[in-house]
């Protein structure tokens, strides 16, 4: 076990912002990368580093965000910043929670999703050895708008937001990426001590450096790559942070065994699962929820969304599997089928057209083209079963709530609305009438009348 797993960590995260520049009726830290939220993202970064507990500051009325943190963080408390004076003030909403002894208080932001658990352990690694502030600090290709890092020799003795910086101080590129970690022990003092004279008139965390120094403490700066701390302000960085995602969820993909012809063209969630020798063809979109068995193939253009893929399955070209379709080993779903909470059993083939909702599918059956569970009767949901070896003819329609039996045999274009017995065969369609000769003396009569 590392020094830093065996101490005690709260997180504290920022997300009273108001988030005016996305233009939108959700909330930032609401809009979702990777088929999760911002603030999803980063309270499941602070649990893989090991956080104990979660303290989610928030802004008046925002309750859509408290539930949010509650669904992702079981047990995360909520604080409500009552007005917005600045990060430090941010911070201090949450005293209550700071108040409970932890060894380490970990800082960061709800719209800064790309910040990786690593990153976080070391920024928290110094603590144990003795520093009071650490703060997350990079090389910004752009530092404008973040805050330098102000340092004497190697010691780092104040962080200066832009707006109060002077041109020497500007020229500096190593920036605060705004997240810290603060021995518990010492956090409350030191915000506490914060003041507001600044040009904005804001509480700074920042100005946590310059007090902990004057206070004689240890403060220690972590680097982290610029993508760590990247932050969502607008719909471009919120692309931007979405295309960043999907370059490590693809090279996780990848190493983990699977392979994406155009790695590029295939757009995957945050707990999308490939196992090994999965083939993955171009353009496909895993939604949240899905997992791929060793062997699977999913062909080009699909849409699947929590959907448990078993073992040598193959899936499209052009398929849909929405959330509940379950595949079992070696099951075949083709083109322009499209599979909703349905259980497909083992070898079963689902080849072409076809709609199975609300279903399941027995062993090695075999729905023909164009086979369709009528599932919805306008007012409620129904389910059809089909059982181990069933034959279902083309066109057909199962009308649920209905069961089709064992090895029965439903002949095409059947519409069916009673169950079929095991090994029976269903015909459910107008018998054919043919009239010899008729066809000729048609057409003879059409002619004569367009002629006339
Ligand atoms: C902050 C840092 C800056 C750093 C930059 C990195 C301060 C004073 N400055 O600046 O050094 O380079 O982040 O991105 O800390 N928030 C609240 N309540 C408030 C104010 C802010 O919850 O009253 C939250 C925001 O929602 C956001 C975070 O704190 O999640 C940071 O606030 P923001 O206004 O973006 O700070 P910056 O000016 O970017
Ligand atoms: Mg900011």
């Amino acid at each position: 076990m590392t020094a830093s797993a065996a101490r005690r960590c709260l997180t504290v995260v920022l997300a009273a912002g108001e988030g005016t520049r996305m233009r939108s009726n959700l909330p930032k830290v609401l809009h979702k990368a990777a088929g999760r939220t911002l603030l999803g993202h980063v309270l499941a970064a602070a649990q893989e580093a090991g956080s104990d507990a979660t303290a989610v500051v928030v802004g008046p009325g925002r309750e859509d965000v408290a539930a949010e943190a509650a669904r992702v963080a079981p047990g995360a408390r909520t604080f409500v910043q009552a007005e917005r004076r600045g990060t430090a003030h941010a911070v201090l909403a949450a005293r209550e929670a700071i108040r409970d002894d932890y060894d380490d208080v970990l800082i960061v932001y709800g719209d800064t999703p790309l910040i990786r658990p690593e990153t976080l352990r070391s920024l928290r690694a110094p603590l144990a050895h003795g520093a009071s502030v650490v703060v997350l600090g990079f090389e910004a290709r752009d530092p404008t708008g973040y805050g330098r890092l102000i340092s004497r020799g190697e010691s780092l003795v104040a962080i200066r937001e832009e707006k109060d910086a002077s041109d020497e101080e500007r020229a500096i590129r190593l920036s605060n990426g705004g997240l810290m970690a603060i021995a518990g022990g010492r956090a409350l003092e030191l915000l506490e001590k914060i003041g507001d004279r600044n040009a904005k008139g804001e509480f700074y965390l920042t100005d946590i450096v310059e007090v902990a120094v004057m206070s004689g403490l240890a403060v220690a700066v972590e680097a982290a790559p610029e993508a760590d701390v990247q932050g969502v302000n607008d719909r471009s960085q919120l692309a931007v942070a979405e295309a960043e995602f999907q370059s490590r969820l693809r090279a996780k993909a990848m190493s983990g065994g699977a392979t994406l012809v155009a790695p590029e063209t295939v757009f995957l969630s945050h707990d999308t699962a490939l196992g090994r020798d999965v083939l993955v063809e171009p353009n496909v979109v895993f939604g949240p929820g899905v997992t791929v068995g060793d062997g699977a193939v999913i062909h080009a253009f699909c849409h699947l969304e929590g959907a448990d893929i078993g073992p040598d399955v193959s899936v499209g070209p052009f398929a849909r599997l929405r959330p509940g379709a379950t595949l079992a080993t070696g099951a075949r779903v083709g083109n322009f089928v499209e599979v909703k909470n349905a259980e497909v059993g083992e070898g079963a083939k689902l080849n072409h057209l076809a709609y199975v909702g609300d279903a399941s599918v027995g062993p090695r059956a075999n729905l023909g083209a164009g086979t369709v569970t009528c599932n919805y009767d306008g007012i409620a949901k129904h389910r059809t079963t089909i059982g181990a070896d069933v034959f279902i003819g083309t066109n057909s329609s199962l009308v649920a709530p209905v069961t089709i039996g064992d090895g029965a045999y439903v002949g095409t274009g059947s519409v069916v609305t009673d169950d079929v017995p095991p090994d029976a065969l269903a015909i459910a369609r107008a018998r054919q009438v043919t009239k010899p000769g008729r066809a000729a003396r048609l057409k003879a009569a059409f002619r004569a009348r367009k002629g006339a």
